[in-house]
């Protein structure tokens, strides 16, 4: 009687997994016709073979339709190949997919209330809020900070390469410290070293937000794929993100001290502090954060805890997409000797222009290092993989097909950038593809800081601190050309990991 229960209870959940997996035949949609049951598209990301990122370009170099079904798990999901269809999802027709469907519980879990995560309204409010951090008057007053990080980059790597001959070093991590304590300081308020102090208190913190896992891969698509599940597991067992938890505790100690000491810096903290004391952050270059603490006013009650989500989510976004820009840069440069040459000329000669310093505006006078840097993350963008939820059920322009609400919606920003219909040889790295009289690519198609009002709120700031460090390392180091080569992707990461770091080998001038 049991074997017989147990039977009839198999097949009825195999006829409902196979009626998930026929969802895209009978709406009649273009669909991946190599998803099998129980992965969909995903089985080399659940064993642990590939990336997500990865994965979906292959989904993306497999099909020619402008968007096809696929299937993550039991969720069937829409890719969007077509450019055109892109840009309406992200901007034109923002309205039916202005958020991204991801694990978010404003209400009980405020930590995870950060800018990429939050929907709808709270999403808006907290955007308009935000804008003002990342004007270029709000930059050029943090510029000096970086600028500090940038020459302790170069103490430390002088204390590293011999007087004589060349040594290889691990860019993406000289860098990752680089951008790491550029983002404690103007972010988080801190004074931290990591070059001379490596295992100091907030780079310690933020290693354990660093593990490319398999179990933090799962849980990161669990976040993603089952978000109201993973919202119900975490109210019930009362569950935090343990790397938020003492992130919060750093945001607490150091806005204490400063509301205790007076102390007002030029980073972005003190206009979080503002935001949380007066509900808005001033739109002029006033860092003061003191003004008007009135009990019981009018003032919009910003907790310490989303401040916290905040900085939290500047710290992940924001770190390894600039030590990467800046990292695969060189790696580039240094297999392409006649453009290595052409930059460092210009370096040079902009540099010696303004004796030799460094400043906001000298860096927006070399034009050859922008098409460089646009090179670089039209072949590595950041974030490989973007995604939205269809908010309102959309009629697909130029079709007959409805996209439902609640559809993930992938876009492989990989895939579209190594398109050779967009950007002829798309394995090779050519800067000189944007030159207005080149025009050697589709305009529409180029998006590595995203599109539309979700796009990357701090792109000028991932901009400039990677040029920054290009900057410097050709200022002071000769880089050894070397064979035309690739990186290894990460299995794990959500971002382009390079495994095994970036190395390329540097001598003293
Ligand atoms: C070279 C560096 C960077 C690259 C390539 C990059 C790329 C991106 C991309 C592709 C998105 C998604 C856009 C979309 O969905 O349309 C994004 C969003 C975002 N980025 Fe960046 N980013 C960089 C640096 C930074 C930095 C330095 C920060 C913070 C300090 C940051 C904070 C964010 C935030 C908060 C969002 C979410 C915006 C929203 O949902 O409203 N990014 N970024
Ligand atoms: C990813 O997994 C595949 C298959 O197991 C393996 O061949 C490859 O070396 C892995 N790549 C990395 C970067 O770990
Ligand atoms: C570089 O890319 C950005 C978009 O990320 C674009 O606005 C800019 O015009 C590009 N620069 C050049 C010189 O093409």
């Amino acid at each position: 009687m049991i074997i017989l229960i147990l039977v009839v209870l198999a097949v009825i959940l195999f006829h409902y997994v196979k009626r998930i997996y026929s969802f895209w035949e009978r709406q009649n949609f273009p669909y991946d016709q190599n998803s099998k049951i129980p992965y969909g598209c995903l089985e080399s990301v659940a064993k642990h073979k590939k990336s997500m990122g990865m994965t979906m370009y292959d989904v993306y170099l497999r099909s020619k339709e402008r968007f096809l079904g696929v299937y993550l798990l039991f969720r069937p999901a829409i890719l969007v190949r077509d450019v055109d269809l892109v840009r309406h999802v992200l901007a034109e027709d923002f309205a039916s997919f202005h958020d991204r469907g991801i694990y978010v519980d404003e209400e009980k879990d405020p930590l995870s209330a950060n800018i990429f995560s939050l929907e709808g309204k709270s999403w808006r409010d907290m955007r308009i809020k935000l804008a003002p951090l990342f004007t270029s008057g709000k930059l050029k007053a943090m510029f000096s900070t970086s600028e500090e990080v940038g020459d302790r980059m170069i103490a430390h790597l002088n204390t590293l390469i011999p007087e004589k001959g060349t040594m290889k070093i691990d860019l993406k991590e000289i860098f990752t410290t680089y951008a790491i304590d550029i983002i404690g300081s103007t972010i988080f308020g801190l004074d931290i070293n990591s070059f001379e102090n490596p295992t100091n208190k907030f780079r310690n913190i933020v290693r354990l937000s660093h593990k490319n896992t398999h179990p933090a891969a799962i849980l990161g698509m669990l976040l993603y794929l089952f978000p109201s599940l993973v919202k119900f597991l975490f109210r019930k067992f009362g569950l935090k993100n343990p790397v938020a938890l003492e992130m919060l505790k750093i945001v607490k100690d150091t806005i204490e001290y400063r509301e205790k000491h007076n102390i007002v810096r030029k980073d972005m903290l003190q206009l979080l502090m503002q935001l949380k004391n007066t509900g808005k952050i001033e739109e002029d270059d006033n860092f003061d954060a003191k003004v008007t603490k009135k009990a019981g006013s009018f003032i919009e009650n910003i907790s310490i805890e989303t401040i916290t989500a905040q900085a939290f989510v500047f710290y992940i976004a924001g770190q390894e997409s600039t030590a990467s820009a800046a990292a695969l840069t060189i790696f580039e440069l240094a297999q392409y000797p006649d453009i290595l040459k052409k930059v460092t000329e210009e370096v040079n000669r902009v540099l010696a222009e303004n004796n030799g310093k460094i400043t906001y505006e000298t860096l927006q006078k070399m034009e050859y290092l922008e098409l460089c840097i646009n090179e670089t993350l039209r072949k590595y963008p950041s974030l490989p993989l973007m995604n939205r939820i269809c908010t309102q059920d959309y009629q697909i322009p130029g079709s007959d097909k409805i996209i439902k609400k609640g559809t993930n919606v992938l876009i492989s920003l990989f895939g579209i950038h190594r398109d050779p219909e967009h950007f002829p040889d798309p394995e090779i790295y050519i800067p000189e593809r944007f030159l207005p009289e080149n025009s050697n690519y589709n305009p529409k198609a180029y998006m590595p800081f995203g599109e539309g009002p979700r796009h990357c709120i701090a792109q000028r700031m991932g901009k400039i601190n990677s040029k920054l460090g290009v900057v410097k390392i050709l200022q002071n180091f000769n880089i050894e050309i070397m064979p035309k080569q690739d990186i290894e992707i990460d299995n794990y990461s959500i971002l382009i990991v390079p495994k095994g770091g970036v190395n390329v080998r540097l001598s003293k001038k």
